[in-house]
């Protein structure tokens, strides 16, 4: 029976959209399932939702909106997100489903039979944004230190958890499993910060509704922490009637999740686990933080880096690559659009899809594009077995990075020994040559399917399509026997295909990235807060308009162009970043409000004269309208 290896990551609060951070892990989580399951392991990929709280119910009420509308929304979004990105999980696991809510009850009555809850009464500072109290040192002009949001003094009847009696018990899980905190400055950092000392944790709220009832006392509801970390087995069935999957996959292999909610997953979870008498994870990996151009992404900041554009222009892969290739695991990294372009241009675009496409270009030229006799020669073969067994080794130890290093090794072997072996110098020297020319070029694409099945886990589009480009589309993708050398079969056909990643004109992609539309930079995001008078406001004309045209603007999936009638002797042309929420038929004969004084600018190189109204739920559009069938050319106040 084949190992199970089941690894998870955090769930995502419903109150943002996803942004590069929040990519990362589930990229990572994906890169190692797929490595996992290359590897004939019975492999389970868990991701999901944290869906209840005070945060998320405070922002759907300022959005006006029920939580669970607000939930369903930027779900829908993470779904359409992970389908882009080719993510592989399993099961997506929402908290407000009954299978979890099942899972958390079991918990609390398990961790009660135990004798580690009590109630009692709680006083404490809250901070509704990190769903946390604060110790009173972490506290200063009203704010929490640490995350910067505000926090509230809050007294209530409370249920507590025996936290102070599993010091010990931790503390020991530790020493004797010294792996199961990763990387080991993590490890250390968590051991100390128990060895200071644990507090009884307060596991309840009676003052907020939005969350699981407590069972047998609904007027209180689950502490967040203790229900968002029973997703990882309320989605194996635990505290259902079918447990076999909490049979075969529990204890996960590997919780994956940022820096900063280590201690809830290395210190709560574990104590809660033990006090249900439930088996603790094997390994928890503490990833390092994404910066933008070397400050911390924030909200506030607008310097938030998301995923749109990048997927948009260049599809999943080279994004899957850049998280793996560029962030060591573990340690922060900092995103650009320079180093994300230097890269694709350097590691995908040259060594990568120049070596695979001069390679093919020499079969086509003298082999007619048919694999010629498997044979060996040079440095490439020996080269191979390397990379494989380094790569493995450094996944197995949880270095991607380091891994995608090792593969490249290879393609870095294969360019020199083409180079070096000039195969066509050898088309022009008779049989002797052309016996030689095969040679080159077998070990060449041998090397290359190689290099293939190293790649799957981080591209498996790409590693597709190269194997088809070396006609190896049938063969079987694993890494078991991938030291095997010889598998090309002689007589395949390599199919006539374009370059796996064209080279991009640096200068000429961050000018199209300028013109993008402009996100809020942090200071206009703090001009907004502040007030103006209604003169300012009357200088903005709005007027109702109906759409009469729509169309895409070439090569951009968000910008779409449109003529609209403002009962104005023409009609006028708005370009808006809507389409990755509306498609232009749905949008021609829609009423809308458009700002008609706004100076025209140019967008990806299409003039907008003008700017039409809508709310964005962190760039997600909602076109607002006006009630009812307001003429053309109306003004609006
Ligand atoms: N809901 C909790 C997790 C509960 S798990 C039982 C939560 N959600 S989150 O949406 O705020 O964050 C989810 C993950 O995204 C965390 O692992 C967090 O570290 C990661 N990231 C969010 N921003 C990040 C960066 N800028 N860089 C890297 N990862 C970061 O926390």
């Amino acid at each position: 029976m084949s190992k199970s290896f089941y690894i998870t990551t955090p769930i995502y609060y419903v109150n943002d959209m996803p942004h590069i951070g929040h990519i990362y892990t589930t990229v990572m989580a994906d890169i190692l399932a797929r490595y996992h399951r290359l590897l004939g392991d019975d492999v389970r990929f868990l991701t999901g939702s944290d869906e209840h709280g005070q945060k998320i119910e405070r922002s759907a009420a300022a959005q006006g909106i029920k939580p669970v509308e607000l939930a369903d929304k930027v779900v829908a979004r993470y779904h359409h997100l992970w389908k882009v990105l080719n993510i592989s999980h399993d099961d997506f696991i929402r908290t407000t489903e009954d299978r979890h809510k099942a899972a958390v009850h079991e918990m609390v009555k398990r961790i009660t039979a135990n004798d580690d809850i009590y109630s009692g009464e709680f006083t404490g500072w809250y901070c509704a944004g990190a769903e946390a109290f604060v110790p009173d040192s972490k506290v200063k002009d009203g704010k929490d230190l640490e995350t910067g949001y505000p926090v509230e003094r809050l007294s209530e009847s409370s249920y507590f958890f025996r936290l102070s009696n599993y010091q010990e018990p931790l503390l020991e899980w530790y020493r004797n499993n010294p792996e199961c905190i990763q990387p080991k400055s993590r490890y250390n950092e968590v051991v100390s910060f128990v060895e200071g000392g644990l507090k009884d944790l307060s596991i309840s709220r009676n003052t907020i509704s939005w969350g699981v009832p407590f069972p047998d006392d609904p007027k209180h509801i689950v502490y967040v922490w203790l229900d968002a970390l029973t997703n990882y087995i309320s989605a194996l069935g635990f505290g259902s009637d079918d447990t076999k999957l909490f049979d075969e996959h529990w204890p996960a292999s590997t919780h994956l999740v940022g820096k900063d909610i280590l201690r809830f997953h290395c210190v709560y979870w574990p104590a809660f686990l033990m006090a249900a008498g439930l088996p603790l994870p094997k390994q928890i990996f503490g990833h390092g933080w994404w910066m933008r151009d070397d400050a911390k992404m924030s909200k506030s900041l607008g310097n938030v880096v998301r995923p749109d554009a990048l997927l948009e222009r260049f599809g999943a892969d080279p994004l899957r690559y850049f998280l793996a290739r560029e962030m060591s695991f573990g340690q922060d990294s900092s995103f650009s659009d320079q180093a994300f372009i230097e890269r694709f241009n350097s590691d995908l675009a040259n060594a990568l899809g120049n070596t695979a496409s001069r390679t093919l270009a020499m079969a086509g030229r003298y082999l007619d594009s048919k694999v010629p006799a498997p044979t060996k020669d040079g440095p490439v073969p020996e080269a191979a077995v390397t990379a494989v067994t380094k790569t493995m080794a450094l996944m197995d130890e949880l270095k991607p990075q380091r891994a995608l290093e090792a593969t490249w090794q290879l393609l870095t072997v294969i360019n020199q020994y083409i180079q070096e072996s000039q195969p066509w110098t050898l088309a022009k020297k008779g049989d002797e040559g052309v016996a030689l020319l095969k040679t080159v070029l077998y070990t060449s694409l041998e090397g290359l399917r190689i290099a293939s099945l190293l790649i799957e886990p981080f591209m498996p589009e790409t590693a597709k399509k190269l194997r088809a480009q070396l006609g190896a589309a049938d063969l079987p993708v694993d890494l078991k026997d991938a030291t095997t050398w010889g598998l090309l079969p002689e007589g395949a056909v390599m199919p006539e295909t374009e370059a796996l990643f064209p080279r991009v004109d640096i200068k000429k992609f961050l000018k199209e990235l300028e013109e993008e539309p402009v996100k809020p930079t942090a200071k206009a995001e703090k001009q907004a807060d502040d007030m103006i008078d209604i003169e300012d406001f009357m200088k903005v004309k709005l007027k109702g308009g109906i759409v009469k045209e729509a169309v895409r603007v070439p090569k951009s999936k968000k910008l779409i162009k449109m003529q609209v009638d403002l009962n104005e002797a023409e009609l006028r042309q708005i370009v808006a970043g809507i389409g990755a929420a509306y498609e232009p038929e749905d949008l021609v004969g829609r009423r809308i409000v458009v700002v008609a004084n706004l100076k025209p600018a140019k967008l990806m190189g299409v003039e907008s004269q003008g700017m039409l109204l809508a709310s964005s739920l962190d760039g997600a559009p909602n076109l607002l309208a006006p009630d009812g069938e307001v003429p053309p050319g109306t003004g609006v106040r």
